[in-house]
């Protein structure tokens, strides 16, 4: 059978942009950003984008490409007879991981919308946005139908195939959410406090450097934000053409999706401080600052809606994306349909969803990982440890297993002056620093 292929390097574009805008940009960036102190953070997380993400996204899309198979495949075919394709398990994992924290977030969104729909959230519940919010997410079982919801969509656009179900859903509301941040960034910027919002987020905390947890935030976030080091970006490569140019592709992922996240960024912390909601509030951050800024906003019943359904689309693109990694596969390994695979896929990915939404309710004692709630134990596994890994394997083959003229071949940057930063960056600069991080991480520099 051949292999399904875009129909346009815009079709992969845009599914590229899709996988990489999400929740992440704007619920984890947030409250990751306002846990690690604001502005340090950002530092960091910029500083990783540009010198480790934007360098190993081109790397992760000319594996895909050049190998045409899933993330397990594509190690098996660029060095046979070697056991670097068991690397290739940290990104089927870390699908796992991440799909089933991230269709309960992306439940609550729509439980917004609906409430934004039915127009019960236009003003401020009697118990306070915060409080619908707490009372919500720790209900038995109402998040977990939310979050069935979500799951069944993404496995029916997976299932409906790469070219039919992926391609193209976001040619509109992309830019309608990047519209609706902007004008919501401004508002917020408006607001009385606005200021002390916005020196936390640039006005760097130095102290805050000497703390090894927030460069491996940062670390987490940028591989998160970017969708790299799992496979979804190796695997949507593998259904590109020959002859699509990609240094350009993946420069422009990268500053479209840094772009979402410093707006978002503008669009919170000056809402949080003038609202007087703490910053390190984690995961529930967005979901109580940004009904406060609808209700004060003139239309904000509907541009609330909008935010909303904009949110939900983007993080539609993003869940399709992960869950494309496992579903390409399984299909691969056992021969089966990719309804099946997707279904399958998917349905597991739910039950384990379920544990991750109890953990609001019911499981909220249970903490797997030092404080952590179900939710962020899963999310600092996979985002900040399995993530960076499944990224680092790939940099070590294209830096050293690979030859230098096949790896230059392989990203069009044979004859490109870029050709030369590109290749040092991926043989020593970005695996140093990876180890680095977590060596540090570990206490070695204690
Ligand atoms: N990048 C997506 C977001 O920011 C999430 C994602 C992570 C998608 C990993 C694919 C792989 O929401
Ligand atoms: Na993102």
């Amino acid at each position: 059978m051949a292999r399904e292929k875009w129909g346009t390097k815009l079709g992969f574009m845009l599914a590229a942009m899709g996988s990489a805008v999400g929740l992440g940009n704007i619920w984890r960036f947030s409250f990751v950003a306002g846990n690690n102190g604001g502005g340090a953070f950002l530092i960091l997380y910029l500083a990783f984008v540009l010198l480790i993400g934007v360098p190993l996204l081109l790397t992760e899309v000319s594996i895909g490409r050049k190998a045409e198979s899933d993330v397990v495949g594509s190690f098996q075919k660029l060095a046979p007879r070697t056991p670097w394709y068991l690397t290739g398990f940290f990104g089927i994992a870390s699908a796992f991981l991440i799909l089933s924290f991230y269709a309960v977030v992306a439940g609550w969104a729509i439980f917004y919308l609906w409430n934004y729909i039915n127009g019960s959230f236009f003003t401020s519940p009697e118990v306070g946005y915060d409080g619908a919010f707490g009372q919500f997410i720790s209900h038995s079982w109402h998040p977990i139908a939310w979050t069935a919801f979500f799951m069944i969509l993404t496995i029916v656009i997976v299932l409906s195939g790469v070219k039919k179900g992926i391609e193209g859903a976001n040619k509109i509301f992309m830019p309608l959410l990047a519209l609706i941040l902007i004008g919501l960034a401004f508002f917020s910027l408006s607001l009385d406090g606005a200021a002390e919002g916005v020196r936390f987020l640039f006005q760097p905390n130095w102290a805050a450097f000497s703390e090894p947890s927030i460069y491996i935030a940062a670390l987490g976030q940028a591989f998160f934000s970017l969708s790299l080091g799992m496979g979804a970006m190796l695997t949507y490569g593998s259904y590109l053409r020959k002859e699509n140019k990609l240094p350009s592709a993946a420069l422009g992922i990268g500053i479209m999706d840094t772009f979402f996240a410093i707006i978002s960024g503008l669009v919170i912390f000056p809402a949080v401080f003038a609202f007087g909601i703490d910053p390190s509030s984690g995961p529930p951050l967005v979901f109580i600052t940004l009904p406060s800024i609808f209700e004060q906003m003139p239309f904000g019943g509907i541009i609330g809606m909008v935010f909303f359904f904009a949110l939900v689309l983007a993080s539609l693109s993003s869940s399709v994306s992960i869950l494309e990694v496992p579903t390409a596969f399984f299909m691969r390994i056992f021969g089966w349909s990719r309804f099946a695979t997707s279904v399958l896929m998917g349905s597991i990915m739910f039950v384990m969803g379920i544990g991750v939404s109890l953990g609001f309710g019911i499981w909220s004692g249970v903490t797997p990982i030092g404080e952590r709630n179900i939710l962020d134990s899963m999310d600092y596994i996979a985002s900040n440890i399995l993530l960076p890994l499944g990224g680092l394997s790939m940099a070590l083959l294209m830096g050293w297993y690979l030859k230098r003229s096949v790896a230059l071949e392989a990203t069009d940057l044979t004859h490109s002056p870029l050709g030369s930063l590109w290749y040092f960056i991926v043989k020593f600069v970005a695996p140093v620093l990876i180890l680095l991080i977590f060596l540090n991480k570990i206490g070695l520099f204690l």
